[in-house]
Order: C-alpha cells, then sequence, then structure tokens
C-alpha cells in the first residue's frame, strides 16, 4: 500500500497489527454512556421539538447555547475570561474548518506558512486550495522566530497565513513557548499575515495546574501556554479547537475562537448559510454535556490519566528497547504522539515500516509531515508513534516488534 495512503476500512478489519500510526481514540477511550444519555434527553426534549432546536437549520455562527457554554468551558479549562460567545464559532471540525479558512482568507497562489514537521493532513487540504506551501524549522519550543524568519520567511515570502499545532503538536509533541507565542502574534500585526493556531490536543495536558485543590504539590506540574483563543482580541488570530479528540471524531464538532468581526464572517461564509451552522444535531448533544459540565471531568479523571500512563509506558520502553544511543524521544506531557529520531541519519523510517508490517506494527514515517523534498530527506530517520488507538500492554508488545523490525533492518541485535 501506498504508505501516504491509509484505507481505514482494511486498518480497521486488521485486528492482528498493533497500528501505533492512529490518531484517534480507541473505543475505550470514547465515553458511550454519556453520550447516549445526552441524545436521549435530546430526543425528549419536546420544547426543544416545538422550538426547533437541534432538529431544524441552526443560526449561522452555531447553536447559541452551545457557544455559551464553550465560553465557560475554555474558562474554566483554561482560564481565558476575556471571550463571550461572538467570539465563538461552531464548527464540523478542525479540517473543515481549514478549508473554509483557505476559501475565505487565501487565493490561490498565495503562500501559507507551515512548521516542519507539520499535521499531515492539512497539507492536502492546502494542496487543494492550490497554495504555495513553505515550512520553516521548529525546536522543542515551536516555530523559531528568529532574525533569519523575519527576513526570509515574513519580509521575502510573504506569508498571508501562518498554520501551527502549538501544544503537543503532530507529529513531534512539541508545546510552543509563551514567548514565541507572543512574538508571533506582535509580528502578525506587523506583517499582517493570519495566525491559524489548530490546538486539537491542547485539553488533553496531562500535568496542568489545577485550581480547585485537587493536586497539592504543584511543584511538580508544567504551567502550559495559554491557548491562541487568549489573543482573539488581536484580529490576527484564529483558534481552532475540536471534540474528536476530547468525545470521538464522528461527531465532526469543533469550534474557532476569533474576534467578533472574524465570527461574523464566518457565518457569512455561503455554504454555512446554506446549511444552517455547522452540525445542529451533534451541537446538540455536546451543548447537554456541556451545561451539566461533564466534559472537563471526563477529560480530567479518563482521558488524561489513561493518557499519562500510557505515554509513560510507550517511553520507558522505548528508552529500554532502543536507548539514547540509537534514538532520541521526549516525553511530552499531554497530547497523543511520541516522536522518534534515530542518531543515524541513514535510517530511512519509510524502509523499516516496510519490514514493521511484516512485524505486525506500524507507525508513520518522518517524510509524511513534510511538504517537499528537502524536508522530507530532512525528517527520514523519524517516526511518529500514537497513544491513543492502543492500551498500555499492546504498547509494549508494539516496542518488541519495532525492535525486531529494526533488527532485521540494520541485521543487528540489541541487547
Ligand atoms: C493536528 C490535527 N488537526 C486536526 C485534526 C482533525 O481534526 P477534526 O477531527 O476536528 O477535523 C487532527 C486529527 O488527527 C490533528 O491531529
Amino acid at each position: 500500500m501506498d504508505i501516504e495512503l491509509e484505507d481505514r476500512t482494511i486498518n480497521r478489519l486488521d485486528t492482528t497489527t498493533i497500528k501505533l500510526d492512529i490518531g484517534e481514540p480507541d473505543t475505550s477511550m470514547i465515553p458511550f454512556d454519556m453520550l447516549s444519555k445526552a441524545s436521549q434527553e435530546m430526543f425528549a426534549d419536546e420544547e426543544g421539538k416545538r422550538q426547533g432546536t437541534y432538529w431544524g437549520y441552526a443560526e449561522d455562527e452555531g447553536n447559541t447555547s452551545l457557544r455559551h457554554n464553550i465560553v465557560n468551558f475554555i474558562h474554566h479549562s483554561c482560564g481565558i475570561s476575556t471571550l463571550s460567545f461572538e467570539n465563538i464559532f461552531i464548527t464540523n471540525g478542525i479540517s473543515a474548518m481549514l478549508d473554509q479558512l483557505c476559501t475565505m482568507f487565501l487565493r490561490a497562489g498565495d503562500t501559507v506558512l507551515v512548521e516542519c514537521p507539520t499535521y499531515l493532513y492539512a497539507l492536502p487540504i492546502f494542496r487543494d486550495h492550490h497554495l504555495h506551501i513553505i515550512s520553516y524549522a521548529t525546536d522543542n519550543d515551536g516555530l523559531i522566530i528568529d532574525s533569519k524568519f523575519i527576513s526570509e520567511v515574513l519580509e521575502k515570502a510573504k506569508p498571508k497565513m501562518i498554520y501551527l499545532v502549538p501544544t503537543f503538536q503532530n507529529p513531534s509533541g512539541f508545546t510552543m513557548s509563551h514567548h514565541r507565542r507572543e512574538q508571533l502574534v506582535k509580528l502578525s500585526l506587523k506583517y499582517n499575515f493570519l495566525i491559524v493556531a489548530d490546538e486539537v490536543y491542547h485539553f488533553l495536558d496531562y500535568e496542568k495546574k489545577e485550581t480547585n485543590g485537587n493536586i497539592h504539590d504543584h511543584s511538580q506540574l508544567i504551567e502550559h501556554p495559554k491557548s491562541f483563543a487568549a489573543y482573539h482580541a488581536a484580529g490576527t488570530v484564529i483558534s481552532l479547537h475540536s471534540f474528536s479528540k476530547i468525545l470521538t471524531p464522528s461527531l465532526r464538532l469543533g469550534f474557532a475562537c476569533a474576534s467578533h468581526e472574524h465570527v461574523s464572517a464566518m457565518g457569512r461564509f455561503g455554504l454555512i448559510h446554506s446549511s444552517g451552522g455547522a452540525n445542529p444535531f451533534t451541537s446538540g448533544i455536546v451543548d447537554r454535556i456541556l451545561t451539566k459540565d461533564l466534559l472537563k471531568k471526563f477529560i480530567d479523571e479518563k482521558l488524561c490519566v489513561e493518557y499519562k500512563k500510557r505515554m509513560k509506558v510507550l517511553h520507558s520502553e522505548l528508552m529500554q528497547t532502543f536507548g539514547e544511543n540509537y534514538i532520541s524521544c521526549r516525553r511530552p506531557s499531554g497530547g497523543y504522539f511520541l516522536w522518534i529520531k534515530f542518531h543515524d541519519t541513514t535510517v530511512d523510517c519509510d524502509q523499516l515500516l516496510i519490514i514493521a508490517r511484516k512485524y505486525g506494527v506500524t507507525f508513520k514515517p518522518g517524510r509524511l509531515f513534510a511538504h517537499d523534498e528537502e524536508a522530507k530527506a530532512h525528517l527520514a530517520n523519524c517516526l511518529r508513534l500514537c497513544i491513543a488507538f492502543v492500551n498500555s500492554d499492546k504498547l509494549r508488545e508494539g516496542c518488541t516488534r519495532l525492535k525486531r523490525a529494526f533488527e532485521e533492518y540494520k541485521n543487528i541485535t540489541l541487547d
């Protein structure tokens, strides 16, 4: 199979392979009871039927009650208190919104800047719009903002849009520092570009500081930079969130946080106006979950606890299996992904994947996360592993299989 194309049907039918490549929650991480109760309540809501709420076309900017509830959710989950419901636009998920933003703000030939590496499925969306894609280097603090970035990217290439995954990045797991976020927002005002922050993993922050008194020893916990939603007033920032990773992807529901002007323009978008806002049906379900304040508890007590455990297991297995002599691999404190870089620059992870499939384990090779040949060559000895689809036991077995594949590939024996 072409490494670039993932056949989801075949993928689901094959139950013997340990799929460390799949970036979605396994069924044990989906709150079926919560979703089922919320749906039943919606069907039983006679007032809602009379008013047409959930059952007809919605407001252009999305279900108003949900927009208010999202403001509260963001306030309580990440301490941002400057948003009003007029800064929230309901979307059909981040992917759909990226496409909408390209149609609204960009024209064929315009330049979009992405991180290297970047989210692999954003690239085809930008290609569909015939955009000129360029990338810039990242480090542990996210997109590097140095004098070369200003002179060669902002002044010469003049991107109209910068697309970032700033927190627990897909694929690398890094989180952009607060300082760089501030710098980038200032630069967006000076050089007049749009920042589109894809914050799909923002709420999967395993180590965040709690303010409700549950955790006593705050010294061990990391305070992550605020979401780009905090910069909505700048008028150059659009922060995209999604319920895909914190409830389930099939809801096809998310939200954008932006200036009131941007939100109104999003609502006037032809496709949205004709469809009567994004997904009124699943908006109704999620609205009920947020009204009862169930989501934050589910994220903190289920998702973060289990994913934190899995991330620790995977990282320590990898370090025991390969060790620092072979790989570098930082353990992120949130999100889905671990990024491995082989010190041996001749390792070609596309080739390694072919052998790994024989041993019944899959991953995403680094090249997929780059848009051009130079960037692909730079990422050829890297690979991405995901903790969301596979439990701890399978993560351990997956590492063993990966080790066997690597041994065959390099014709060596690891201790
Ligand atoms: C960085 C990133 N953005 C967007 C998405 C897709 O989001 P949605 O399901 O809301 O379209 C994913 C899913 O893997 C992702 O990793």
